[in-house]
């Protein structure tokens, strides 16, 4: 595969699509107790035996904490037009209730100003995943009080760089948090139980809907959604086993998220299928779930085969994989979003994290990740193939800035477009990252906005 040539790829796309780069705060910041910072279930999580493939944890991380002016302009340099980042709860609000952290606040706040001075447009995530420890120790997300810690969170980081910020995202992949992280304990906080997972999945979806009540209520004009991790989901074989099992993953990951939100149900297959570890509901609480949301985002890595027999192995699919082991299926992701389109009454929808580990080496200053590029190149036209036909997409974010922690996987598999070495800190642009920058620079002579262009805030 090749890339397809740069001005003819943009010319695909409106004036006004918003273009970024994506990281989190767990994953870059490092700092884990620096200025009163409170611990975290990943800090946590990375001390337990087995827990990270290379047994590391986020202490350092890529150090972004204290450099994050010089990230910054690294960022500026690549010519994006967002930067999608999150908020380390437990640095904010230590307990995850009660006093907050002025000086976490006023990185955050200090972080937003540098970006609006460099012309880049705040993307703010609010929980990617590092809930504080000490409201893991009161139950976390299995327990209803979580949501209103949340809300009072939500509020709090809003009341500080809300007029500043361009969007704000509630929650990133609560299929991650719920049942990575409640079921099979691949992820903090690391518990085995399947009715846990799904009342967590119901308590973020329900702070995500109260949530943004909250922020509307007190002025936030910020745009408001969610960031869903979502994959077309088919059966291995036409089967009559194999397309039900891909009938019912399709439930859990995709329905159990879109339906409430956009349908203000849970899918009922779904619902009968978990029977006594279906969670348990409080009257109104799929109403608040369904709040209308001004974006929703979508993280796309690769697609999902199934098969009842567990049998189908990815390796034969005859297509090339990532380092995760994961298959690159770019057609995928358009079938994704006109599935999203036909299905749901969708807003504008963002690609919010799409993009690929590979091994690198750092050779003479140069990083040639021609895989890597390829891989983002060829997603980004089928974002193009899916504008086309009329969905409504409003921008795309490559995951990742930067090589950074990657959860379970420690700092193996790199994700970034900006190489890191770890034992200096030193910064170095991958192919894939003058690539990106080449093809933003080739942003002039294009078409009219769409009708998308009300999203791009
Ligand atoms: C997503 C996460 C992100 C990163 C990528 C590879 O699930 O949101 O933090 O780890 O996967």
């Amino acid at each position: 595969m090749t890339s397809p040539d740069h001005s003819s790829l943009q010319q695909r796309f409106p004036r006004d699509f918003v273009w970024g780069v994506a990281t989190s705060a767990f994953q870059i910041e490092g700092a884990a107790a620096a200025d009163g910072k409170g611990p975290s279930i990943w800090d946590t999580f990375c001390r337990r035996s087995g827990a990270i493939a290379d047994a590391s944890d986020g202490s350092v991380a890529c150090d972004h904490y204290h450099r994050w002016r010089d990230d910054l302009d690294l960022i500026a340099d690549l010519g994006v037009d967002a930067y999608r980042f999150s908020v380390s709860w437990p640095r904010v609000q230590p307990a995850g209730q009660g006093a907050w952290n002025e000086r976490g606040l006023a990185f955050y706040d200090r972080l937003v100003d540098g970006l609006l001075e460099r012309g880049i447009r705040p993307y703010l995530t609010l929980n990617h995943w590092d809930l504080p420890q000490a409201l893991q120790d009161r139950g976390g997300w299995a327990q209803r009080d979580t949501v209103h810690r949340f809300v009072d969170y939500a509020q709090g980081v809003a009341r500080r760089v809300g007029d500043r910020v361009a969007a704000i995202t509630t929650h990133n992949e609560p299929w991650v948090v719920a049942v990575l992280g409640h079921e099979t304990g691949l992820f903090a906080p690391g518990l085995h139980s399947r009715a846990t997972a799904m009342q967590a999945a119901h308590h973020l979806l329900l702070s995500h809907g109260l949530a943004l009540q909250a922020l509307r209520a007190q002025g936030c004009r910020s745009r408001l959604g969610i960031v869903l991790n979502l994959s077309p989901i088919g059966p291995a074989t036409a089967r009559e086993d194999d397309v039900a099992q891909a009938r019912l993953e399709d439930g859990r990951s995709v329905r159990w998220y879109m339906d409430p939100l956009f349908k203000g149900t849970y899918p009922q297959d779904v619902l009968e299928h978990l029977g006594a570890d279906a969670p348990t509901l409080e009257a109104d609480d799929l109403r608040h779930i369904a709040t209308p949301m001004d974006f929703l985002g979508v993280n796309y890595y690769t697609r999902s085969v199934v098969s009842a027999s567990g049998a189908w192995d990815v390796k034969t699919s005859g297509k090339a994989l990532t380092d995760m082991g994961w298959e690159v299926y770019p057609e995928g992701l358009t079938e994704l979003l006109l599935r999203l389109h036909r299905d749901y009454r969708v807003p504008p929808m963002y690609v919010k994290e799409n993009g690929a580990a590979f091994k690198d080496s750092l050779v003479d200053g140069r990083v040639h990740d021609r895989e890597r590029t390829e891989y983002i190149a060829h997603h980004i036209a089928a974002v193009a193939d899916a504008l086309a036909q009329g969905v409504p997409m409003a921008g795309y974010m490559v995951w990742s800035l930067l090589d950074n922690f990657e959860w379970a996987s420690g700092y193996d598999k790199r994700f970034g477009i900006v190489h890191v070495d770890y034992a200096t800190q030193r910064r170095t642009l991958k192919d894939s990252a003058r690539w990106y920058r080449d093809f933003l620079r080739t942003r002039q002579a294009r078409a009219e906005p769409s009708a998308a262009a009300g999203a791009g805030a």
